[in-house]
């Protein structure tokens, strides 16, 4: 058999109710965005693509398309394709198309509900194809199937991801795929460019409000899964532009004075209090080079868009330092 998905909805997330209670007992409240994709979150997200104020993923689309090509001719058979929050794997199939002989593909990801989608479109389109679906957080190095353990690994990390960790963590991030995609590895990453106010807060608080209902899903997943009484009407979604650091944030703003009840716990908001629940950081081509340096990684290549909105990496591993495990590795997807 070459798929190997085997898909669960897991059980519920114990690390989601100590982030939530630890985030919100600080006095500058805060929830971490990864929490924001289980199904309906990474549903919305795939909305959210579509978009017409959402530039990054068509930009991404059409750098992928003109150097996918390029990519694959530096690609020898055999190799492991990994990619670190893959979604739906839609960008994904713009390399498959074009990587004929890969040992393997290996999806990595914390929404088990997008894993399963993404592997069973897969299984159709590319019967041949070996599919090994990790869920799981990226920040750990994934552990592969004792047969890939010599086989060359490329890394796939779209979707300008990497900004949602604030610079230091992306260094420590880099330098763990370093570690996962090996000494000859290499790691292909779209970076979102940095731009004005004008159409990045467009680009994260669309007129439809899909980017609103995906930040609210945060609380919503929260009484789902964790019995909070949090009355979503009574939270407005924002997106700040924060110029000095290069980076869009987006905040739930507490409509009026109000008290929250979790897991057995009352937190207090103020009129106008705010949970931060996500950056976007933003960086110049030269910025991310020096970035990712920093995570021992040399950048080899660089693709954009004639408008300078978005860019695609090519890394290559240099010798880096090993990272210690900040979390348990990804596991195969059963049920
Ligand atoms: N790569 C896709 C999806 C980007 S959305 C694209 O470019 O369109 C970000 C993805 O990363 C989501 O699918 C989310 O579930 C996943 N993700 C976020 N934080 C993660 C983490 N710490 N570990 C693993 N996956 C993560
Ligand atoms: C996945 N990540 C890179 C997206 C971003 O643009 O930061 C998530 C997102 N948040 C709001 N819209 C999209």
């Amino acid at each position: 058999m070459t798929h190997e998905t085997l898909i669960a909805d897991g059980p519920k997330d114990d690390s989601f109710a100590a982030a939530v209670l630890d985030g919100l007992s600080r006095p500058e409240k805060t929830l971490p965005c990864r929490f924001i994709y289980d199904r309906a979150g990474s549903e919305l997200f795939e909305r959210i693509t579509a978009l017409p104020e959402y530039y990054p993923t068509r930009t991404e689309i059409g750098i992928l398309e003109s150097c996918a090509a390029e990519i694959v001719a530096r690609t020898p058979a055999g190799t492991v394709l990994i990619e670190f929050g893959s979604g739906s794997s839609r960008k994904t199939e713009i390399l498959l198309r074009a990587l004929d002989r890969l040992a393997a593909y290996v999806p990595l990801d914390v929404s088990a509900a997008a894993l399963e989608d993404a592997s069973r479109r897969l299984h159709r389109r590319f019967p041949g194809l070996r599919v090994i679906p990790l869920v799981g957080d990226f920040r750990t190095p994934p552990r592969l199937p004792d047969d890939l353990a010599d086989r060359p690994r490329l890394g796939f990390f779209p979707g300008s991801t990497i900004g949602n960790f604030a610079p230091d963590e992306a260094v420590l991030l880099l330098r763990s795929m370093a570690e996962a995609l090996g000494r000859d590895g290499r790691l292909v990453i779209g970076v979102d460019l940095l731009k004005g106010a004008e159409v990045l807060i467009p680009a994260y608080d669309d007129a439809a409000g899909v980017t609103a209902a995906f930040n609210l899903n945060l609380l919503a997943r929260a009484n789902r899964d964790l019995g909070a009484d949090f009355d979503l009407a009574a939270f407005r979604h924002e997106a700040r532009f924060n110029e000095e650091r290069g980076r869009i944030e987006m905040h739930l703003v507490s409509v009026r004075e109000q008290v929250v009840r979790v897991l057995g716990q009352s937190f207090s908001f103020a009129a106008g209090e705010s949970i931060h629940t996500e950056s976007s950081h933003k960086y110049t081509s030269e910025g991310f080079r020096t970035l990712a340096a920093r995570a021992g990684w040399t950048a080899r290549r660089m693709w954009s868009d004639a408008a300078g909105l978005f860019s695609v990496h090519e890394l290559s591993a240099g010798s880096v330092p090993r990272s210690s495990a900040v979390t348990s590795p990804p596991r195969l997807i059963t049920s």
